[in-house]
């Protein structure tokens, strides 16, 4: 098939082996998207739906933005590619400046990765190059979280903890790494925003200090707010608790804000919504509304200092050997550059916020759906759990293909269905959305 005949199904389906998927089913009836604009999506059949998960969590600007796309092939007419090591253009350098006014205060140097899973795998190498920098070398080990998702590469599949993401890979995973325990409590159940309770969920990070030894712990990494596996708000105060165990015993704090990074939870990044600080952020995503790879790590400021200070090697050899053919290539930033320019003029963060409320009140309605076990949500971010069938993800699974019926498109991971408008939808969509998950929750309950 050529590429402009790509709207029909394509003559085979069976040589793209398909990541996340359940090849086998999905090829004996495939759902093919065909063009996206706005909130809207259109699939093979011609069927008009509405986004619901801002594809993964990556377009809150909306799809099909003129603004971005002229952008990126500006840039890609003008200079496609340059090296990123040793050399750079100037593009790069001004979206780290852009980037680095928006984190909070006192993190600002950026480091580009290629996605999600680069940017935490590329912290955790951070992680130990600033011990090393520091003259602490015994530093190796990491706390993650169980139900934590940080990507796919070794390192951010070993640091998270959803069972099926680890279970095939045990025998390669990273050394030295311990999970708390997740926040999912029964207590939680159709909670909007912060639970009151469950704070004392934090203290599994001192007990792994001192059953492991705090100086020996590099880092601890979690997600602000748990996003793959369905929406995991923090307790009240247990970010600010896992803080305060880190600074006790000398252990970095990494916040994962692939998701929650630029305004999905009302601020620009779930750090400031919720007054903690970590050491660094990792974001990807939305960083470029999805449409080239980017991820990025924001560093504080003195991790970055100590590690080129530290460092005697020879002119013109890094100070760290770590980066990607892909770091902050041109088209990215173009895209990256343009997102900071209707985050700005579009006071896109705001507006967010804005909407949360309605859109929270929206989804905890569907409460009343007997198949629906709990609802969780913050921001323009939520999860419905479904009752869980027989087997886990067997109820997730046919919930999501009643809804693409309905003409509502998300994800669901497991038995959980994400749902995460994006921040240029109008109350009508918000309405839109939930009616349509109303129609096609009610349609899997009958069947
Ligand atoms: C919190 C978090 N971290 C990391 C990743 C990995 O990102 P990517 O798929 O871009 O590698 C994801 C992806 O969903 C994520 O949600």
């Amino acid at each position: 098939m050529s590429t402009s005949n790509r709207t029909n199904i394509p003559n085979s389906l069976n040589e793209h082996w398909m990541p996340f998927t359940d090849n086998k089913t999905f090829k004996k009836n495939p759902r093919l998207i065909t063009d996206a604009k706005g909130v809207y999506l259109t699939n093979h059949q011609g069927k008009k739906m509405i986004d619901a998960s801002s594809g993964l969590f990556c377009n809150p600007l909306g799809h099909g933005r003129k603004e971005i796309t002229e952008a990126v092939s500006k840039q890609l007419d003008k200079l496609d590619y340059c090296q990123p090591f040793n050399q750079g253009y100037g593009g790069s350098f001004e979206l780290a400046t852009r980037i680095a006014k928006k984190t909070p205060e006192g993190i600002n140097r950026i480091f580009y990765t290629i996605c999600g899973s680069t940017a935490v795998e590329t912290a955790i190498k951070i992680a130990i190059a600033y011990h090393r920098a520091k003259g602490d070398s015994k530093r190796f080990r990491f706390v993650g979280r169980e139900r934590g998702y940080h990507g796919m590469n070794i390192g951010a599949t070993t640091v998270g903890g959803m069972i099926n993401n680890v279970k095939t890979f045990a025998s390669v995973l990273m050394p030295g790494v311990q999970h708390m325990r997740h926040t999912h409590l029964p207590e939680h159940k159709f909670v909007k925003g912060q639970p009151d309770t469950g704070v004392e969920m934090a203290e599994d990070l001192e007990r792994i200090a001192m059953n492991f030894g705090g100086e020996n712990i590099a880092a601890c990494i979690v997600e602000p707010i748990a996003g793959s596996t369905g929406t995991l708000v923090p307790p009240k105060g247990y970010l600010k608790r896992i803080r305060d165990i880190c600074d006790k015993h000398g252990i970095l704090l990494i916040f994962d804000e692939v998701i929650t990074g630029w305004g999905r939870t009302g601020s620009a990044f779930a750090s400031q919504e919720f007054g903690v600080t970590p050491d660094m952020i990792t974001m990807a995503k939305a960083t470029t509304n999805g449409v080239i790879p980017m991820g990025v790590v924001a560093v504080k400021e003195e991790m970055y200092d100590a590690v080129l200070d530290s460092s005697k090697n020879p002119e013109g050899t890094p100070e760290l050997f770590h980066g990607y053919t892909y770091s902050g290539i041109p088209a990215a930033v173009a895209a990256g550059l343009a997102v900071q320019d209707i985050f700005d003029k579009e006071d896109i963060f705001n507006r967010a916020k804005e909407m949360s409320p309605y859109f929270q009140d929206g989804l905890h309605s569907l409460k009343d759906l007997k198949e629906i076990v709990s609802i969780r949500g913050y921001g323009m971010m939520g999860g419905i759990e479904m009752r869980m069938k027989d087997k886990p993800g067997k109820s997730g699974f046919q919930t999501f293909k009643h809804c693409y019926d309905a003409g509502v498109n998300f994800k669901n991971t497991g038995d959980s269905l994400i749902i995460a408008p994006q921040f240029i939808c109008e109350k009508k969509h918000i309405d839109e959305i939930i009616e349509k998950l109303r129609t096609g929750i009610t349609n899997y309950q009958k069947s």
